[in-house]
């Protein structure tokens, strides 16, 4: 009887304790929290599969973050909700002081995983890396390279030339931009440019050439004559100088150089006196009233210039008229008229007509 009896209480309680599973199970199957929420740069532990009341998660920033304020604990609530989980992490930042001389950095921004970039000036070499990434320790992971000017090894020097400036360095070594000046050996004529620069590619913009330029015989001239001893053949820059014989006059320059392309430059003329016309005159010839019998052999030189009177009309003035020796050619101007007889007044001796006449 009382065997039966506790096998009835215990099956009772048995069945209690289903019955209370079964109550606990359908409550707490309305009550357990979703997963936690996540929140940016933040983990949090511990990670479960399924969450029940006053079970809590602690959050904490991950690496490369760094922790800004708000609550880092959640609580999952009798009513199946997270409460409090307020925290906020925000990315570490890289400082960006640094500058890079003959270089440019670009780079979005300064946080945490953001990337610069390094590149550097035309003529100039990165040596390092060609960017670097703010890691989580808030560092940019590589150092900051540095810009080292091209160089150019030793200037090519022409034949028949030399380099008349060059300054490498200790190294034998020019820069970027550096120039080096040429200069060809006497009587060798240049082509191109005396100067070349070291470029942005490590050799020297082109250099230019040293050739032998030889002239002909100058050319012989007219009643006129050279300075120097005649030879066959003539370097770049050698000279003859011109005369003319006496009375002619050289039109142009004395001195006549063998130029660049092997070409005497000048070819200067003799320009022939004129004999003055034997009309009997009285002239202005040399700011001076000369009559024509007294001048030297009657001749004057090429670009010499007689002013005669021409008698106006009226007869009671004179108009000054200027006639040039042009190379022999001369001409009494055609207002002139000599007088008719010795006695007639000279038109040199009436006065100056006024020039609004
Ligand atoms: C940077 O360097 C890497 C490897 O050194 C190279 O592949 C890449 O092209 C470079 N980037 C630039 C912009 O020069
Ligand atoms: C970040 O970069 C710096 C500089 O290279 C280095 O010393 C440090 O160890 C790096 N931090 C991590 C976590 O990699
Ligand atoms: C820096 O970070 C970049 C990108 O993660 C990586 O490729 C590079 O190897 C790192 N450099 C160093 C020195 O750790
Ligand atoms: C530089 O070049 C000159 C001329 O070629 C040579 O005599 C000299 O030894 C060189 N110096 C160095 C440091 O290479
Ligand atoms: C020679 O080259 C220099 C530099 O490249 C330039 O400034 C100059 O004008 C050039 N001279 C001539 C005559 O071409
Ligand atoms: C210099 O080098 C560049 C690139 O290699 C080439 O294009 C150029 O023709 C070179 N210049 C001279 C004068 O050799
Ligand atoms: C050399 O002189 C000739 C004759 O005056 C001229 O035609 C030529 O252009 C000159 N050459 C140069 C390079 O000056």
């Amino acid at each position: 009887m009382q065997d039966s009896h506790r096998a009835g209480r215990n099956m009772l309680h048995s069945l209690m304790m289903i019955w209370a599973f079964v109550l606990l199970s359908c409550v707490t199957a309305t009550k357990v929290c979703p997963r936690p929420q996540e929140i940016q740069g933040a983990l949090y532990k511990p990670e479960k599969l399924v969450y029940e009341p006053s079970n809590f998660v602690v959050y904490s920033c991950l690496p490369g973050f760094v922790r800004q304020g708000g609550y880092n604990r959640a609580v999952c609530s009798s009513a199946g909700i997270w409460i409090h989980a307020s925290l906020s992490c925000a990315r570490r930042q890289c400082s960006l002081s640094d500058t890079l001389e003959n270089g440019d950095i670009t780079y979005e921004n300064n946080k945490f995983q953001n990337v610069v970039r390094f590149s550097c000036k035309e003529g100039f070499v990165l040596i390092g890396a060609n960017s670097s990434t703010c890691n989580e320790s808030g560092k940019w992971n590589e150092s900051l390279p540095t810009c080292q000017s091209m160089t150019c090894p030793q200037p090519p020097v022409p034949a028949f030339g030399q380099l008349s400036y060059y300054r490498p360095d200790e190294r034998n070594v020019s820069k970027y931009q550096d120039m080096v000046k040429y200069e060809c050996h006497s009587n060798y004529a240049m082509f191109g440019n005396d100067t070349a620069t070291c470029t942005a590619s490590g050799n020297w913009s082109q250099a230019p050439e040293c050739r032998d330029v030889t002239c002909d015989r100058p050319p012989e001239i007219q009643n006129g004559f050279m300075s120097v001893l005649l030879h066959q053949r003539y370097h770049y820059k050698e000279t003859v100088t011109y005369g003319c014989k006496p009375n002619y006059v050289l039109d142009g320059p004395r001195v006549s150089f063998c130029n660049l392309t092997g070409e005497w430059t000048i070819r200067p003329k003799c320009r022939a006196p004129c004999k003055v016309n034997i009309k009997k005159a009285t002239v202005l010839y040399n700011g001076r009233k000369t009559k024509v019998d007294d001048i030297a052999h009657g001749m004057i030189q090429h670009g010499d210039t007689l002013t005669y009177y021409c008698k106006d009309s009226k007869e009671k003035c004179s108009h000054l008229t200027d006639s040039q020796c042009q190379d022999g050619v001369f001409a009494v101007p055609s207002c002139y008229k000599e007088p008719k007889w010795l006695w007639s007044k000279e038109p040199s001796n009436l006065p100056v007509c006024s020039e609004a006449s």
